[in-house]
């Protein structure tokens, strides 16, 4: 079913409420807990919430359920930042309201978070301000999208479907757009500890290292982009 102009995606459920894509053939986040992996993978390992200041902004390739986007949002109020968060989301194909409801019913944790944010999603919406956050979605590949981009993220979520199933959104191009849009200093992570990935985050900018990963996963990565000279 068209989203605007943008394909929905199609998702099939494991374990009654965590999506699967029917085009990637992978889940959304680890069997072995969503909100867990987030905080682990792409809180932690961006130095969260250490690191937040006023203005700070948050840049994710993948939106999908906007789980991240939430805990996120959670970090950053239990943290008593005083301005807003900027979250910016690249995105190709978003989800139908009713599965964002479906897999946002997994994490009771956050329901007063996730039942703000389901009140006002549209398909094709660009923008959702909710206390204490901007978010900003910007749909289409991308490869395409992101450098187009003109603004700086403080950390970056690399949170494509696994660099196998979803290799458009790993591509050393892309990754060297990402770097190209960190500010000094700024951060990335991802689940994932392939050699190809580390190597096109080195090359990106990124002094890279492999920390220990979630769940089964031995590794992942985390990149701290070197201040300019
Ligand atoms: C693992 S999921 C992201 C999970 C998400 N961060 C969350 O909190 O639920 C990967 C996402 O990447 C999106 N995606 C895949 N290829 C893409 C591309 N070329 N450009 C933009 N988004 C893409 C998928 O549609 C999917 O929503």
């Amino acid at each position: 079913m068209p989203s605007g102009q943008h394909q929905t995606a199609v998702v099939t459920w494991r374990d009654r409420n965590i999506p699967v894509s029917t085009r990637f053939d992978d889940p959304y986040f680890s069997l072995a807990g969503g909100l867990a992996e987030t905080r682990h993978v792409f809180l932690s390992g961006n130095d969260l919430p250490a690191r937040f200041c006023p203005g700070f902004h948050i840049a994710e390739l993948g939106f999908g359920t906007g789980l991240n986007m939430l805990a996120s949002w959670q970090l950053w109020l239990e943290s008593g930042q005083q301005t807003d968060l900027q979250f910016t989301s690249f995105e190709a194909f978003p989800m139908a309201l009713q599965d964002l409801q479906t897999a946002l019913t997994a994490f009771p944790e956050i329901a007063h978070l996730s039942m703000q944010f389901l009140d006002l999603w549209r398909d094709g919406i660009t923008e959702l301000v909710m206390p204490g956050i901007h978010v900003q979605i910007i749909y289409g590949d991308a490869n395409h999208t992101v450098p187009r981009w003109n603004e700086r993220a403080d950390a970056w979520f690399l949170d494509g479907f696994s660099p196998a199933k979803n290799p458009e959104l790993w591509r050393p191009d892309l990754l060297a757009a990402v770097g190209a849009r960190t500010n000094s200093n700024g951060t990335c992570a991802t689940y994932s500890a392939a050699g190809h990935v580390r190597q096109a985050l080195s090359n990106a900018g990124f002094a890279v290292d492999r920390v220990p990963g979630f769940a089964n996963k031995r590794h992942m990565t985390t990149g701290l982009m070197k201040a300019q000279p």
